[in-house]
């Protein structure tokens, strides 16, 4: 036992299986999987008239992704994994986490975690209680957009802040010693398990000053700044984060992807694959931060010209190509597009647009959601998202319809190149005999089928094998996991 929290908790590292405290839940389990709470029916809706047909005919042909196109996805993704594990500035970044041990469920203490990720910021305090229990007191502070775009400076001094009042809210004063695990869920080539530069922003991000840097230097400086006695002990990227802390009740889990406001994935590789590094890990393994996001083989990804437009008009142009295809950020924005396009051709809405249609990202993937829930026969919700909160002057029901196909083909498409590159890494390390893939992020908790689309694409790449796959909800796992990893650490 060893106290490393400051906080006069002790942490054993005593080995033995444990059960999460974190609240998660099986979304879908592999053998005799019962279908996903609030499943319902999700066929094509019916649109009439010969115009809005032959755009939908045009649309599927866009959006739709076959089962051959799944696999050539697949091959691709395979490919660069392993490029990435050879090599340095590859398609996939696949960084090194500097976490080889998964946690033997027996961990206990009480630790500090920051965790931010695309749209909050959060301060956790969780106490690993052991046989699987964990409490979690923690506060969210909204992330303002002259946060993310101003200086790096003054975001981690926000953070110090939110981190000081935390503790002073909780009884403590901020002279009080702890050690804390850092989420950090960007891009950071990862040079120790408490050190790592950033190599670009992404997500809406743009703070100066950030990118090159150490982010747990500048951390650890705003902390001293505000007197804050606090130790960063280790940088967690937060699918590693989801991982371990899937992995705290589920020995099983090699795979965690966090499908939210961006997309990622991290996955147990053994160390003798990863040539590109120089070292050992006590086990012989070592979690990788693949960065999925950045997969961009204009060969095997169909790309849409509303996919280029959004990527060219974003802050990061040709960068996190397949982000943008698949994460809550984007996928309301290529709706957008989408709808704008029909507009200007006259199929939608009799070729009247919106102010509020006109503007970047204020087509919210929210409302997708929305739309795709709605199963009234006037589609009454589709019609107070597009009237009430679009502020389209009037819509038909065959606009609507029409809205709402849009909506399933981006939702879908998302979700099956989510399959294919979560199946690309079960082949990568074979576990096609069994394996639980960790999963957070507000897009496969709460978008409508998208657990469901993802096991059935599964199903078509993997065949009878994708019955051994069990995609488990994490809720909110990185936290636990960033402290999981200062206990490990
Ligand atoms: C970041 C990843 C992160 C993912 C999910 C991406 O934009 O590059 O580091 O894991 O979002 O939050």
């Amino acid at each position: 036992m060893s106290d490393i929290t400051g906080l006069g908790f002790s942490v054993g590292l005593a080995s033995g299986a444990l059960v999460t405290a974190a609240v998660h839940y099986l979304y879908s389990h592999a053998k005799g999987s019962a279908p996903a709470p609030n499943s319902v029916p999700q066929g094509p809706v019916a649109v009439s008239t010969p115009s809005a047909e032959a755009a939908i005919a045009r649309l599927e042909k866009q959006f739709t992704i076959s089962s051959s196109q799944l696999h050539a996805i697949v091959k691709s993704f395979s490919n660069e994994l392993k490029k990435g594990l050879q090599a340095d500035n590859q398609m996939f970044l696949q960084i090194p986490s500097y976490v080889s041990n998964r946690p033997k469920g027996t961990e206990t203490g009480k630790f500090l975690a920051l965790d931010l990720g695309g749209t909050n910021f959060r301060v956790c305090e969780i106490s690993l209680e052991g046989r699987g229990h964990a409490r979690t007191r923690q506060k969210k502070y909204t992330l303002t957009e002259d946060l993310k775009t101003g200086s790096g400076e003054h975001l981690f001094d926000f953070f110090a802040e939110c981190v000081v009042n935390f503790l002073e809210e909780g009884g403590l004063d901020k002279s009080f010693a702890t050690s804390l695990g850092f989420t950090f869920s960007f891009p950071v080539t990862q040079t120790a398990i408490n050190e790592g530069a950033l190599c670009f922003w992404n997500k809406g991000f743009s703070c100066d000053g950030v990118v090159g840097h150490d982010v747990v230097r500048l951390l650890q400086d705003a902390l001293k700044r505000k007197g804050a006695n606090i130790t960063v002990k280790a940088l967690v990227n937060d699918t590693v984060g989801t991982l371990v802390s899937h992995a705290y009740s589920d020995p099983q889990t090699y795979l965690g992807i966090i499908l939210g406001t961006g997309t990622n994935a991290a996955y147990v590789e053994k160390v003798s694959n990863l040539t590109k590094w120089k070292g050992e890990t006590p086990n012989g393994e070592m979690i990788m931060n693949t960065e999925w996001g950045g997969f961009n083989d204009p060969a095997v990804l169909p790309i849409t010209s509303f996919d280029h437009s959004l990527d060219r008009a974003s802050s990061n142009p040709g960068i996190q190509v397949f982000e943008k295809l698949i994460s809550g950020m984007y996928l309301g924005e290529i709706v957008r597009y989408t709808i704008t396009d029909l507009i200007s051709t006259g199929e939608l809405f009799r070729g009247a647009s919106s102010e509020e249609l006109k503007k970047p990202y204020h087509f919210e993937t929210a409302f997708m959601s929305r739309i795709e829930r709605d199963h009234t026969l006037e589609l009454a919700d589709t019609k107070a998202v597009l009237e009430d909160l679009l502020k389209v002057p009037a819509t038909s029901l065959e606009d609507r319809r029409l809205v709402k196909r849009i909506c399933q083909l981006v939702g879908t498409r998302a979700a099956r190149f989510s399959a294919a590159a979560t199946a690309a890494i079960i082949i990568k390390i074979n576990k096609l005999d069994g394996c639980t893939v960790a999963i957070d992020g507000s897009l496969f908790e709460h978008y409508p089928h998208f657990a469901n689309r993802m096991r059935d694409a599964l199903h078509e790449i993997l065949g009878l094998s994708a019955e051994n796959i069990v995609l488990s909800q994490a809720r909110d796992g990185s936290g636990q996991g960033a402290a999981l990893i200062a206990a490990l650490a």
